[in-house]
């Protein structure tokens, strides 16, 4: 299993109709390559979301470049899985079924896919939820839904977008353990999109800090704490140095998209 990302030279602009046209992304270039964890942190605005959506495949016009392995994405591909920014999982499905969701689109007969299913399920440690539905389970149970539903049709490349972003910081922590467990078993390419500082890095390999709007990637900082990694790893002094680093990257990106609502607010 291979699956290097190369993104390269990416810009997006939204037109809004010829209306006060919005710059999502200027010239965005990163590498991600095959097995590593990266985590994407910006202010509120930035063009995340905008990013993976091209990478996704779901923003065709585009200028610039992604790969994989050398191959161009030209609209949504199997190799890349994308657990989405709001809630997911569907309301009228069970747990299992949720899971089994991708595979049944693929064609995969019933035995086959909901054996397959019941394997991630147990994974993200749902086991014994199978037949409950979305609304009988907790936020964090839901989320863990759906990151089982897009690992079931293994794709080499998985994009998170804030999959935690809704939970409180303890259950946050512990699904973290949890997913870096089961990164270090599939080894899939790993690109995570959170607000939280702790998250990233607790679970990179690099984390990649954006500006605000034109989003562009103002800094990578390098994670170097040893893995395997347990959420224990956040009461070290050293992860309190990459802590303190990366906000102070971020604060006068964070102060601009403040400044820029409330000049929004006050115009109406
Ligand atoms: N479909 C769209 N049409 C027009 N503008 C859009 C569209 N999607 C996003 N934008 C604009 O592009 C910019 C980037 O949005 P995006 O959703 O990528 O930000 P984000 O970094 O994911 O933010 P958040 O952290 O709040 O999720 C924002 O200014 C947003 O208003
Ligand atoms: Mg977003």
């Amino acid at each position: 299993m291979s699956g290097t990302l190369e993104i390269s030279n990416v810009s997006k602009t939204y037109d809004a109709g010829g209306e006060n046209p919005v710059k999502a992304l200027d010239k965005v270039s990163l590498t991600v390559n095959q097995g590593e964890f990266v985590s994407i942190i910006g202010p509120s605005g930035c063009g995340k979301s905008t990013l993976f959506n091209v990478i996704g495949g779901l923003i065709p016009d585009y200028t610039g470049e992604v790969t994989i392995d050398g191959h161009r994405i030209d609209g949504t591909h199997r190799d890349v899985g994308v657990v989405f920014q709001e809630e997911s999982t569907f309301p009228w499905r069970t747990t299992l079924n949720n899971v089994a969701f991708p595979l049944e689109v693929q064609g995969m007969a019933r035995e086959a896919r909901e054996a397959k299913a019941r394997e991630f399920i147990k994974l993200v440690g749902l086991e014994g939820f199978e037949n409950h539905f979305p609304a009988q389970l907790s936020g964090g149970m839901k989320q863990r839904t759906a990151v089982a539903r897009t690992l079931a049709y293994e794709p080499r490349i998985m994009l998170m977008d804030e999959p935690f972003g809704a939970l409180d910081e303890q259950t946050r922590l512990l699904l973290g353990d949890k997913l870096l467990e089961i990164w270090s078993t599939l080894k899939q390419t790993m690109l995570l999109i959170t607000h939280n500082i702790t998250e990233a890095v607790q679970l990179s390999d690099r984390v990649v800090v954006m500006s605000y709007r034109p989003g562009r990637i103002k800094r990578v900082i390098d994670i170097e704490l040893p893995r395997p990694r347990s959420s224990e790893v956040i009461t070290t002094a050293e992860f309190g140095h990459y802590v303190g680093d990366i906000w102070n990257e971020l604060r006068e990106e964070a102060s601009r998209g403040m400044a820029d609502a409330e000049e929004k607010l006050a115009a109406r």
